[in-house]
């Protein structure tokens, strides 16, 4: 353990806020045990914001993060906090953490959750964020925890779809998460084999992007087919039916919804999140305050809250044109 007598930073509490991911539990675990290991006293925050402003907290040691890096969900659940997004719930925020001596914030969440950690910051709580959500739309990090397991999730969803659309000849559209983001989907079109994949980052045309090459795919022998459909372009039932009355061939459509959220998470999300949170916490230890820890080529590295925030994700048009082409 690490001696820590200039280290301003004596005690800090952590939260989960906005959507849960899968590894939001193995991020906690690593903050509260970094806390332990550099002499930190740590404070777990009960329903992210909102906690923090009823004051709803308690302190966390090495065990009592015993026993939770497989599961989903988070032990210190989450909510979307609408008082937190005006500058009265701010205020209030920051003079709760001085209520209960809080130097700094550790916030694990998404785009949302960082934005209500920068109007904190500049009321002056130190704040650290950690990316947590299935939807990898954070633009300053490669990657964010749950997103891997997300993938996974449906991609199992797809393999068992496929089989019984295999065996009643259908074409089976299964809308994804992802918010506005389509990393999920195209991700999951090509580990799935999909046939199409649409995504709200490029507009489509039904007659074009999807019935023609269905068509073609039937011509070339198949007899049955997958099209992914990002949340973000929505209308999935809509569309199923359309594409059954032009084409005549059944479909079916699935809208995966919250079992995307849930599930022991992966090894991948369990390591990222081991690093962050470490990352995180070494951060406070050193003064290294009101940044964004984020996944760049295999490290952990802090980013500027307000750099960070300002960053935009552009998925990458390599993914988009390797996905076209195993379509065919
Ligand atoms: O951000 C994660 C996410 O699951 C998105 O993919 C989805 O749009 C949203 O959260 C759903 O939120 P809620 O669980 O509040 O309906």
């Amino acid at each position: 353990m690490d001696n820590q007598a200039n280290n301003p930073i004596k005690r800090i509490g952590v939260l989960t806020s906005g959507g849960d991911a899968p590894g939001m539990n193995a991020a906690i675990r690593a903050v509260v045990r970094a806390c332990t290991y550099y002499g930190i006293q740590v404070y777990g925050i009960k329903r992210g914001y909102r906690g923090l402003l009823d004051g709803d907290m308690f302190e966390m040691n090495a065990r009592s993060v015993s026993d939770i890096i497989y599961r989903g969900g988070t032990i210190l659940q989450t909510a979307r906090c609408h008082t937190f997004r005006s500058h009265e719930g701010i205020v209030k925020g920051k003079k709760m953490a001085e209520v209960f001596q809080l130097d700094a914030l550790v916030v694990i969440g998404g785009d949302g959750s960082f934005k209500g950690a920068l109007e904190i910051a500049r009321e002056g709580l130190p704040v650290i964020g950690i990316p947590g959500t299935i939807d990898n739309d954070i633009g300053c990090t490669d990657y964010t925890i749950g997103f891997d397991t997300a993938m996974n999730t449906v991609r199992d969803a797809i393999d068992k779809i496929k089989d019984t659309a295999s065996s009643h000849e259908r074409c089976s559209f299964v809308e994804v998460m992802g918010r506005n983001a389509g990393y999920i989907a195209m991700n999951c079109a090509i580990a799935g084999g999909a046939e199409v994949c649409l995504i709200p980052e490029k507009p489509y045309n039904i007659d074009v992007d999807v019935v023609k090459k269905i068509i073609d795919c039937r011509n070339r022998g198949k007899h049955h087919y997958v099209v992914i459909v990002a949340e973000g372009v929505g209308g999935t039932m809509l569309l199923a039916e359309e594409v059954k009355n032009i084409t005549g061939i059944e479909t079916t459509a699935t809208i995966l919804g919250h079992i995307q959220r849930g599930g022991s998470p992966t090894v991948k999300d369990r390591v990222v999140a081991g690093m962050m949170g470490v990352k995180a916490v070494q951060c406070l230890k050193n003064g290294e305050v009101n940044k964004i820890i984020a996944y760049k080529g295999d490290k952990c590295v802090a980013i500027d809250i307000e750099e960070a925030l300002a960053v935009q994700k552009q998925l990458d048009p390599d993914i988009i044109l390797a996905s076209e082409i195993l379509n065919v």
